[in-house]
């Protein structure tokens, strides 16, 4: 196990009608001002944002509003937003919605007090010093960006999806209330479990060694979304699976099941370009690339394949030849996404062989490699989209 800090200062608040203590919460955490950003609509139907607003009036916050975040979310809004924050001199953000609402906030939470464009956070050219505070009520349990500190944004111009992490923007509160997912699409709830499932992936697939605590970790939580997925499928209003799902999302993503051991993360970055082009679901996006990696690269360490195969897929080790063992855990893992509605080749996520070269393109990796578990060129990165485009059950 190599050397590590945990960080994880988010205040979780879990369970039936937590929303209602958002007021309490962001006056805990010093808001007196707030920015209440959301989404599409679905958190405004649904009467989240009428519990919201009452329970901020209730705490005697003031808050102003901002909605019509777009999933993969835009740069043109988070200018908007940031604007707003300054005009109004809020001193806290609210996110009520999911990943995208989340992290277009934390956006907003970096641009108000920087000087520059903050685009310069999201191309590397400049290091956060100082954000606004963020807190959320989360409606989908996917992104995991209720407990990490990373934030990914589209820009409109040019399609360029692109991340930033630091602690700045992680968030102070989070109220996770299983009940408020029971309205989400099967459609949705599929993609978000697939976007769990790939967080403990890209962390389970390492180089480190003797990292049993995590590795026992991250199968807990991959066992749990093969058992409950299925089941909130079957029925959407199923409180307890909605429940273990949602922590399943957080746990996945604070860290907690990566923490000392090299991660890999390509997978991520090969699917953020299907997400800026096609703008498909993330999850949809990684059900179809994340086994096509595992083909890639599983030769690289076949008894790690084999390993996840035998415990979360519960296949029988072919101690003779572990390759057999390694490959069946990938089909078993393509079948199941396949099961809960995820598409597995470009066909069905609607993406098109032909546009392989630009993808690669704009990944920009150029005649260098990636890092992680396998570094990759833009080669490897092209035959990972053409493994992707063809795959089959
Ligand atoms: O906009 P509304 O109307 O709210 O509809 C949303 C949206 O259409 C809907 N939805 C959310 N909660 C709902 C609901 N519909 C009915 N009932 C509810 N309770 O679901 C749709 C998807 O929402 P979105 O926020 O886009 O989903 P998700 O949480 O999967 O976020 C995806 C974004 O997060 C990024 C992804 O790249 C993508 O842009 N990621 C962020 C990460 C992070 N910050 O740590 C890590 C991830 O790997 C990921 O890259
Ligand atoms: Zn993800």
């Amino acid at each position: 196990m190599e050397n590590f800090q945990f960080y994880s200062p988010t205040e979780f608040v879990f369970g039936r009608d937590t929303e209602d203590k958002a007021g309490e919460l962001v006056k805990k955490h010093g808001g007196s001002k707030v920015l209440i950003h959301y989404g599409g609509g679905s958190a405004e139907r649904s009467g989240l944002l009428g519990r919201v607003r009452t329970s901020l009036e209730k705490a005697g916050v003031s808050f102003i509003e901002l909605g019509g975040v777009k999933p993969n979310p835009r740069d043109t809004l988070v200018y908007e937003g940031i604007e707003l924050c300054r005009r109004d001199g809020i001193d806290f953000i609210l996110s009520v919605g999911g990943g995208s609402v989340i992290d277009s906030s934390k956006a907003i939470a970096l641009g108000v007090p920087y000087s520059g464009d903050f685009w310069d956070f999201y191309c590397d050219k400049a290091v956060a010093k100082a954000a606004l505070p963020v807190g959320t009520v989360l409606t989908i349990a996917a992104a995991g960006s209720e407990g990490s500190g990373d934030s990914v944004i589209t820009k409109e111009d040019g399609g360029l999806k692109r991340g930033t992490g630091t602690d700045l923007i992680r968030p102070r509160f989070s109220i996770l209330d299983p009940q408020l997912t029971c309205t989400l699409p099967a459609y949705q709830t599929a993609c978000g479990a697939t976007d769990i499932m790939a967080h403990v992936f890209e962390r389970y697939f390492t180089n480190t060694t003797e990292v049993e605590v995590t590795d026992r970790l991250c199968e807990a939580v991959l066992l749990t979304m093969i058992k409950e997925t299925p089941r909130v499928i079957a029925d959407p209003n199923n409180y307890d699976a909605r429940a273990n799902i949602m922590w399943a999302g957080t746990v996945a993503h604070t860290n907690i099941v990566g923490v000392g051991r090299e991660q890999d993360w390509n997978s991520h970055g090969i699917e953020h370009e299907l997400s800026a082009l096609y703008d498909c679901a993330h999850g949809a996006g990684l059900a179809v690339i994340m086994p096509a990696w595992m083909e890639f690269v599983y030769r690289h360490d076949p008894l790690r394949f084999a390993q996840a195969a035998t415990r979360i897929w519960g296949c029988q080790m072919d101690f003779g030849n572990p390759e057999v063992t390694a490959l069946e855990g990938i089909k078993r893992f393509r079948s199941f996404l396949h099961s809960i509605g995820m598409p597995i080749n470009f066909a069905e996520l609607g993406a098109r062989e032909e546009d392989i070269p630009a993808l690669v393109d704009k990944f920009g990796i150029g005649d260098g490699k990636t890092g992680g578990f396998v570094h990759l060129s833009a080669e490897d990165i092209t035959e990972i989209y053409r493994i992707a485009a063809k795959a089959e059950l």
